[in-house]
């Protein structure tokens, strides 16, 4: 089975109009997933700018903007299409595109090749697909393609404390490892005073 198919399989049985949009998501619930949406709204100007949501899921971020009236151009994108039909029906005015983001072939971007001022990914690198480590050496390259200034990135922190195997949970150094094949250390911040379990990482590469 590919890993789309287990990605797939993860969330579309959780695709059901009785369940709230954090639930369908998987986050442990609406707080957490607006404390990850914070720290982009926090830490980066968007008004006037563009915005890529890697994994946008059922839109949510974009019905933030909104009701914030922060002027963006808004683009989401999702490897499951029930959840961009949902996330169309929610935000009928932005731009929905099916993709699998991170697929390692540039010849055969979904996205064209366009590029973004800010490249943001909540979540998208939750699941445990077995080689979260290896993948994210693919990965990260492809968000920073699509990058023109600012790409954000979170994920599930590894602690001691019990762990739910289908998830994979991050230390920062295992991400700053690669990160730091790729860019600058200067260019890289990590954040983490926003959920104990959970670390972003802030990378500006505007002005290379
Ligand atoms: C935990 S949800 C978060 C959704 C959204 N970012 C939010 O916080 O509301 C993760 C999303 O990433 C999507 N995803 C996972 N792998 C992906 C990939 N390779 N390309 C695009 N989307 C992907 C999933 O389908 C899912 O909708």
């Amino acid at each position: 089975m590919s890993k789309i198919d287990d990605i797939r399989k993860h969330y579309v049985p959780r695709i059901t109009p009785d369940r709230a949009n954090h639930d369908v998501l998987d986050w442990a619930g609406p707080d957490t997933q607006a404390a990850r949406f914070e720290v982009l709204l926090r830490r980066v100007d968007l008004a006037g700018r563009s915005l890529l949501d890697v994994g946008c899921g059922l839109g949510d971020l974009a019905g933030l903007l909104r009701r914030r009236n922060i002027p963006v151009r808004y683009t989401g994108v999702d490897v499951v299409e029930e959840m961009l039909a949902r996330a169309r029906q929610a935000n009928p005015n932005e731009r929905f595109l099916r993709a699998d983001m991170f697929h390692d072939d540039a010849a055969d971007d979904p996205l064209g090749g366009e590029t973004f001022d800010v490249v943001y990914c909540s979540g998208a690198l939750n699941l445990n697909l077995g080689n979260n480590l290896e993948f994210l050496e693919t990965a990260l390259p492809r968000l920073l393609r699509a990058t023109r200034d600012v790409l954000m990135v979170n994920f599930l922190r590894a602690r001691d404390a019990a762990r739910d195997p289908t998830y994979f949970y991050y230390r920062p150094a295992d991400v700053l490892s690669v990160l730091h094949t790729l860019l600058d250390e200067n260019r890289v911040e990590i954040i983490e005073d926003y959920l104990p379990n959970d670390f972003t990482v802030l990378c500006r590469i505007g002005g290379k």
